[in-house]
């Protein structure tokens, strides 16, 4: 297999765009293993502390007020008492604003040191690069972490469920596990008109294995540490979830399904006891998680258990 991505010297965008070019590959096809630098990194985070669960929230460099959201509402790190939680913002480089941005993300990420970054552009179709690039982080610079979750920023997170009942800190953390919202007996879409196009030349098979829906999933510590090994050695195809189903697959892990639709992957109103009792609800902006919040937090006194 090929050696792991090491810091590597600077390269620019325009040796990269050649190299694909040169390799004959599809221009959906994701460039990886790749020296992609760290534009932000935080690597002291885990130095003092091995956390219970690490946080890897998918953002793009303009996201600033989701970003905020987010730290006040489910990825504050101390929103659990007596657990120990890292929220890391996973980032890339906008493809036209680059530099104004990037000078932006300099100012919010020295404020809050929850920022990481490498240098890629950040694309629908580069997701993978970002996943890929939490798994690295917490290869390199948390590798005691007992689990890790990715999560979309479009979420409502309910994190106390997920510690208290899913993950449960009283317990040794499980090995190869990954839990989330499993989707069985899928494949990929071939029609371009989706922006979820996944071409033969990326992606051969027409069936993907068992995978986690990427609006959030968890890992143990030990097997996302396995995955960003494993995707070292594989084709990094451009739909995110599906890849780690497929470096499950190669690892001869299988994914547990969560109980009950624990993991609400569609809209769903809000309404504080039925919240209380789920990990995750899709599409929630930073305006809806700033409305319902303050109520969510007193629904635990309130809700029957
Ligand atoms: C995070 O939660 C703690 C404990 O509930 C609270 O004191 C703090 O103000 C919160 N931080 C933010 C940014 O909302
Ligand atoms: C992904 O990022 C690389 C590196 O920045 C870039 O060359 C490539 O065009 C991007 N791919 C897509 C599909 O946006
Ligand atoms: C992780 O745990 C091992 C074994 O307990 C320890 O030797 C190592 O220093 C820890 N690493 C970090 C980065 O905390
Ligand atoms: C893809 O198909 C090949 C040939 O049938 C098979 O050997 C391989 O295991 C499949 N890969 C996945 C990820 O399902
Ligand atoms: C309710 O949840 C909040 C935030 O997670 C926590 O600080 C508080 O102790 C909980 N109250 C009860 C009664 O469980």
């Amino acid at each position: 297999g090929r050696a792991p991505p090491t810091e590597s010297p600077p390269h620019s965008l325009l040796a990269l765009g050649s190299a694909l070019i040169a390799r004959g590959e599809h221009p959906l096809q994701v460039v990886y293993p790749y020296g992609y630098r760290f534009l932000l990194n935080e690597p002291d985070k885990c130095r003092e502390r091995a956390p219970f669960l690490v946080l890897l929230v998918v953002t793009e460099p303009k996201d600033v007020a989701v970003r905020d959201a987010i730290r006040q509402t489910w990825g504050n790190e101390s929103a659990v008492p007596g657990v120990s939680m890292v929220r890391l913002f996973l980032t890339g480089v906008h493809p036209r604003f680059g530099a104004p941005l990037q000078w932006l993300l300099e100012e919010e990420s020295a404020l809050h040191r929850d920022i990481v970054q490498q240098d890629f552009l950040d694309t629908y179709n580069n997701l993978t690069l970002k996943t890929l690039m939490g798994l690295e982080w917490v290869s390199r610079h948390c590798p005691n972490a007992s689990y890790v979750m990715k999560a979309d920023s479009d979420i409502f997170l309910n994190v106390g469920f997920l510690v208290r009942q899913l993950l449960q800190p009283q317990l040794p953390p499980k090995k190869n596990f990954m839990t989330g919202h499993v989707y069985r007996n899928t494949g990929p879409l071939r029609s371009k008109a989706y922006k979820w196009y996944v071409p033969r030349e990326v992606y051969p098979n027409d069936t993907y294995p068992p995978y986690c829906c990427g609006a959030g999933y968890v890992l143990s510590g030990d097997l996302a540490k396995k995955v960003y090994g494993v995707a070292q050695t594989l084709r990094v195809i451009n739909m995110e979830d599906a890849f780690v189903g497929i470096c499950l697959y190669e690892l001869g892990v299988s994914v547990t399904s969560s109980p009950g639709g624990l993991f609400h992957v569609f809209q769903l109103e809000y309404e504080t006891c039925r919240f209380s009792k789920l990990v995750l609800v899709h599409r929630y902006g930073p305006a809806d998680l700033l409305r319902v919040w303050p109520d969510f937090q007193g629904g635990n006194k309130t809700c029957p258990s």
